[in-house]
């Protein structure tokens, strides 16, 4: 087996040891002593992993150039259909350069979702662009190409659409639209390494996308990121802007302005000790989600993350929604029994376009925009406990409190308040 000892939770503590709040409710959090029987994440550093940080380590080759970041380059090109990849030191920094190289700076807008990391609008500021949100579609979660066309103004650029919890936006609407108006797309591929459309990777989707391999992500190194190009002139300057605007073979051959953000060889070769088991990832976590999926299905007051035609889509994080009309108890009060019952989640993406710093700067008479869609996942959605140290029979047992839960029973929930457990 490969995943066997080392498991990290994403808060980076070992499992079973933690004692902090499971879900945090403004400012009455919900903690367990030491009880999380089901961890939301948990990092498996396995053995191929850390074989390949050990020759690392005693080679010295820790550094930012070496043959484990080649290797990487060059087969999660192939995992993602890409024509070239760049390790560099996140997502955020992915996006960043992404955007960079398509020369967007102050006095431009972007559309983005409002509904995704608060990292996809950051890197969108970063570059001095304005950033401005658009809604997600109930049918994908993910861009709405109507509300996207609606948005649209003589200072847009580009769009950032975001692959939300693996499932691919709308490319082929987007880029159409982009298309007739002028404007590039870099996607946000940060939960979609392993997705496929048309069994086709989604680094082939347009010209550029980031990911990231932060510690609670599907491909993980603790922290890191690639970008996907398919343009070797993109490619170049990409390598570049990678490294202090440096040429990439004759050192101190210096361009433009550049940053630093490489990704260390030790980094890659963990990424290469885990993409030599991706095959198994997927499998797990597929196990893992068609056990949710069966053992909730028909469950009323829960709707389920979409399935899109044509589209494999990476299981991240098994997401879902509790729908308030059917009269069932409200997402954060299902978060909160789940927690006492010893299931860690999370709730979704807080909608950007709400936060404080993040509007558009106000102008006479223009409103917040109004992103429902947006607003109905940030405050409905969650997600269940997803990862390669659990089994589909976890999963099962997690479905089956989350039923109970809905049908309003209380799964012993009250004798464990009065054994004192919350
Ligand atoms: C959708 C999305 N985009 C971008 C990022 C940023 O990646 P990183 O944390 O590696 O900078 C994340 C999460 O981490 C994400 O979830």
């Amino acid at each position: 087996m490969h995943f066997d000892d080392h498991k990290i939770t994403e808060s980076g503590n070992s499992r079973l040891s933690r004692s902090m709040p499971l879900v945090s409710f403004g400012d009455s959090p919900v903690g367990l002593g030491n009880r999380i029987d089901y961890p939301l994440n948990v990092c498996s550093i396995g053995r191929r992993e850390r074989f390949n940080a050990y020759q690392c380590l005693k080679k010295g080759e820790i550094g930012p150039a070496g043959h484990y970041r080649d290797q990487f380059e060059a087969r999660f090109a192939e995992l993602v259909d890409a024509q070239h990849v760049l390790a560099v030191s996140n997502g955020t920094t992915a996006l960043h350069l992404a955007l960079l190289l398509m020369n967007v700076g102050p006095g431009d807008e972007v559309i983005v979702p409002s509904m995704t990391y608060v990292a996809t609008a950051n890197a969108i500021r970063h570059t001095g662009a304005t950033p401005v949100f658009a809604d997600v579609s109930l049918q994908t979660w993910c861009l709405d190409p109507e509300d996207v066309a609606a948005r649209i103004t003589p200072r847009t650029r580009g769009i950032v659409p975001v692959h939300l919890f693996g499932t691919l936006a709308d490319s082929a609407l987007l880029e159409e639209l982009a298309h007739t108006h002028g404007l590039w797309v870099v996607y946000d591929a940060a939960h979609a390494a392993l997705s496929t459309l048309k069994g086709i990777g989604s680094g082939a989707l347009g010209a550029l996308s980031s990911y990231s391999f932060q510690l609670n992500k599907t491909i993980t190194c603790g922290e890191g990121g690639a970008l996907a190009i398919n343009d070797t002139a993109l490619f170049k300057r990409a390598q570049r802007l990678r490294s202090h605007g440096m040429d990439y073979q004759t050192r101190f051959l210096l361009h433009e302005v550049g940053y630093n953000y490489r990704l260390s060889n030790l980094h890659c070769a963990i990424l290469c000790g885990t993409l030599d088991c991706v095959e198994e990832i997927r499998k797990r976590r597929a196990d893992i989600a068609e056990a949710y999926d069966k053992e909730l299905a028909g469950t009323a007051g829960l709707v389920f993350q979409p399935v899109i035609h044509d589209q494999k889509r990476e299981v991240w994080l098994y997401s879902l929604l509790c729908d308030p009309s059917s009269g069932v108890p409200s997402r954060d009060t299902i978060m909160r029994d789940l927690a006492r019952l010893g299931v860690e989640t999370r709730p979704f993406f807080p909608a950007i376009h709400r936060l404080s710093f993040h509007r558009l700067p106000p102008k006479k008479g223009r409103p917040l925009a109004d992103l429902p869609v947006s607003d109905f996942l940030a405050h409905h959605g969650f997600c269940l406990p997803t990862h390669m140290s659990m089994t589909p029979d976890d999963a099962r047992q997690i479905a089956r409190f989350l039923k109970q839960l809905l049908a309003g029973r209380d799964c012993g929930l009250k004798r464990d308040v009065a054994n004192g457990a919350a």
